[in-house]
C-alpha cells in the first residue's frame, strides 16, 4: 500500500491522514519518499553543476531510461480488451474441459487483436493478417487460442517461420519497407513457396483490410483435439464469428485512413466499448473424426488448408463478449503473454508441424520479451483459478512456496500433489515411423484451395484481389519474381493470372508453375540465381 493508492497524506508529525475527497496526493519517489521539488534538479548555486547526490533526479531518469521492453518479434502492434466467454451447452460428450461442461457458465477472457508485420508504432490499416488471440481464464488454468482472422497460414512447417517473417519485415540493408508486404524480399520468398498460395489469396483479398476488429472472424487455424472423460479424441477446429458480420474497407480507403488516423482500429474498439456497444463473437467448432479426415485429398494436419464449412458446418458452442478496456495499456495489452501450449485438460494438440513448433516458440519468446521466467506473476498472465506448484525464485519473484517444502514427495505432508484424475493427460496417440526430415505427400496440393477461395469471391471481390496483386507486384523490382508469381496464379485461375500479367505489362505469359512440391534443388540459392540470370 502506498500513499498514492491509499489516498493518504502524511501530517506534520509524520502521521497518516485520509486525503479529503479530490485532494492531491503528495508526489513520492519509487521508495515512497515525499518529493519537495519536481521542477528543478539539485545544483550548486543557481547556475552551477548538478549534484550527483540528487537521488530524486537519478531515480526518475534511471526509471525512464528503462521504460521500453522488446516489442513482440511479430504481432508487435496490438490492442486488447477484457470480457467473458459464455458456454451455450455441455460438450461433455467430446471434451472433459471444465469450461465446456455447464451451459450458461461464464469464464473471464482477455483478447488481443494485432497486425503481424509492422512494428509497434505502425498503422492499423496495413494490408496484413490480423492476430486474434484469446486468453480464457478457466477453472483448470489458462487456455489460449492464439489465432488469426484468416483460417489458413503461409507455411506448413514451423521451421519456415523465421524465413517468412524475415522476408516480410523490412529488408536488412535498407531497413524498409515498414508494415508492407509490397517488396522484393517478401514476394521472392512467396514465389519460391507454393504452399503459401492459398494464404496469399486471402491476404490479397478484402479480409486483410478489415473495417474494424469488431467486424473480423477469428480462427484457431490448426486442427486440435477434444478429449473426453473416457480419453476418446475428436478433432476440432475453432472459429470466432462476429455478431456484427464481416466488413472490410477498400484499399483506397485504407490508404487514406492510415494517413488521417493511424489508430483507426484502436479508436474504434475503445469508443465502442466505452459507449457500451460490446462486440460479440460466437465460438463455433468443426468436430470430426479420423475417418472424416481421411476422406479428403488434403491433410487436416496441414495449416494451409481449411475444412470447407459447406461440408462440415461449424456448430455454435458459446459466445465471447468484450465489455471492458484495460486500465493500463502496458500492464495488460503489452505484457499479456499468449502461448499455444496453454491448454486445459480435455483440449489437446494434433501433429500439425506448425502447431508443434509454435508450442516451443511462445514460451521461449515470452521469457525474452518480458525479461523473467516469472511472467505468470504479472496479473494479466496469472491464472484466475487456484494454483499450487514448487517453482520458486528468479527475477522479480512475487510468489514463492509457503512453508518448508519446496519439493515433492516430502515427509512433511506439505504442498500440492499431482492428480492422475484431474490433471492433464496427453491423448495416447500411437506414433511410429523412421526419424526423417520429410514432408508428407498429403501436404503437396498447394493450389486447389487457393482456387476455391478465389472462385468463392464475388466479381468485385475478385477485382480487389487482382488489384491488390497488381499493386504489390508492381512494387517488386525484380522481373523474374513477378513472372514467377504469375506462373503460380496460372494454377489458381487463368483469368486472374492474365489480368495481373496485363496490368504488370508482362511481355509474354510464363508457363504455369510446376504444381508438384518444389524439390530441395529448386530452392538451392544457385538454382534461384540461375533463374535470376536468365
Ligand atoms: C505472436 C498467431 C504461427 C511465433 C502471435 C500472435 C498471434 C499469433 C495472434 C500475437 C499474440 C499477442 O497478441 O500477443 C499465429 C498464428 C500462426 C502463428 C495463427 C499460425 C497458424 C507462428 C509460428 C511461430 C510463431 C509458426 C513460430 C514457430 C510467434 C511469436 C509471437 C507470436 C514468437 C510473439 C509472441 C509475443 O512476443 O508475445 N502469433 N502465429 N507464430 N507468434 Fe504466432
Amino acid at each position: 500500500a502506498t500513499i498514492h493508492d491509499q489516498k493518504l497524506r502524511r501530517g506534520e508529525g509524520g502521521e497518516l491522514h485520509q486525503l479529503a475527497e479530490g485532494a492531491t496526493p503528495v508526489l513520492t519517489t519509487a521508495q515512497g519518499g515525499p518529493v519537495s521539488d519536481d521542477q528543478n534538479s539539485l545544483k550548486i548555486g543557481a547556475r552551477g553543476p548538478t549534484a550527483l547526490e540528487d537521488f530524486h533526479l537519478r531515480e526518475k531518469i534511471f526509471h525512464f531510461d528503462h521504460e521500453r521492453i522488446p516489442e513482440r518479434v511479430v504481432h508487435a502492434r496490438g490492442y486488447g480488451a477484457h470480457g467473458y466467454f459464455e458456454t451455450y451447452k455441455s460438450l461433455a460428450k467430446y471434451t472433459r474441459a471444465d469450461i465446456f461442461q455447464r451451459a450458461g457458465e461464464k469464464t473471464p477472457a482477455f483478447v488481443r487483436f494485432s497486425t503481424v508485420a509492422g512494428s509497434k508504432g505502425s498503422v492499423d490499416l496495413a494490408r496484413d493478417v490480423r492476430g486474434f488471440a484469446v486468453k480464457l481464464y478457466t477453472q483448470e488454468g489458462n487456455w489460449d487460442i492464439v489465432g488469426n482472422n484468416i483460417p489458413v497460414f503461409f507455411i506448413q512447417d514451423a521451421i519456415k517461420f523465421p524465413d517468412i517473417i524475415h522476408a516480410v519485415k523490412p529488408e536488412p540493408d535498407s531497413g524498409f519497407p515498414q508494415a508492407q508486404s509490397a517488396h522484393d524480399n517478401f514476394w521472392d520468398f512467396i514465389s519460391l513457396t507454393p504452399e503459401s498460395m492459398h494464404m496469399i489469396m486471402w491476404v490479397m483479398s478484402d479480409r486483410a483490410i478489415p473495417r474494424s476488429f469488431r467486424f473480423m472472424e477469428g480462427f484457431g487455424v490448426h486442427t486440435f483435439r477434444m478429449v473426453n472423460a473416457k480419453d476418446e479424441s475428436t478433432f476440432v477446429k475453432f472459429h470466432w464469428k462476429p455478431k456484427l458480420g464481416l466488413q472490410s474497407v477498400v484499399w483506397n480507403e485504407a490508404v487514406k485512413i492510415n494517413g488521417a488516423d493511424p489508430d483507426f482500429h484502436r479508436r474504434d474498439l475503445w469508443d465502442a466499448i466505452k459507449a457500451g456497444n460490446f462486440p460479440e463473437w460466437e465460438l463455433q467448432v468443426q468436430l470430426f473424426d479420423q475417418e472424416f479426415a481421411d476422406s479428403f485429398d488434403f491433410d487436416v494436419l496441414d495449416a494451409t488448408k481449411l475444412i470447407p464449412e459447406e461440408l462440415l458446418p461449424p456448430v455454435p458452442v458459446g459466445r465471447l463478449v468484450l465489455d471492458r478496456m484495460p486500465d493500463n495499456f502496458f500492464a495488460e495489452t503489452e505484457q499479456v503473454a499468449f502461448m499455444t501450449q496453454n491448454v486445459p485438460p480435455g483440449i489437446d494438440f494434433s501433429n500439425d508441424p506448425l502447431l508443434q513448433g509454435r508450442n516451443f516458440s511462445y514460451l521461449d519468446t515470452q521469457i525474452k520479451r518480458l525479461g523473467s521466467t516469472n511472467f505468470t506473476h504479472i496479473p494479466i498472465n496469472a491464472p484466475k483459478c487456484p494454483f499450487h506448484h514448487f517453482q520458486q525464485d528468479g527475477h522479480m519473484a512475487m510468489r514463492n512456496p509457503v512453508g518448508r517444502a519446496n519439493y515433492q514427495p516430502n515427509s512433511w505432508g506439505e504442498g500440492p500433489r499431482e492428480s492422475p484424475q484431474a490433471g492433464f493427460r496427453s491423448f495416447a496417440d500411437v506414433e511410429s515411423g523412421p526419424k526423417q526430415r520429410l514432408r508428407a505427400e498429403s501436404f503437396a496440393d498447394h493450389y486447389s484451395q487457393a482456387r476455391q477461395f478465389y472462385l468463392s469471391q464475388t466479381p468485385p471481390e475478385q477485382a480487389h484481389i487482382a488489384a491488390a496483386l497488381t499493386f504489390e507486384l508492381a512494387k517488386v523490382k525484380t522481373p523474374v519474381i513477378r513472372e514467377r508469381m504469375v506462373s503460380h496464379l496460372l494454377n489458381v485461375d487463368r483469368g486472374l493470372a492474365n489480368g495481373v500479367a496485363a496490368n504488370l505489362g508482362l511481355q509474354s505469359m510464363p508457363k504455369a508453375a510446376d504444381a508438384a512440391m518444389p524439390t530441395r534443388q529448386d530452392l538451392e540459392p544457385a538454382a534461384s540465381l540461375s533463374i535470376l540470370a536468365k
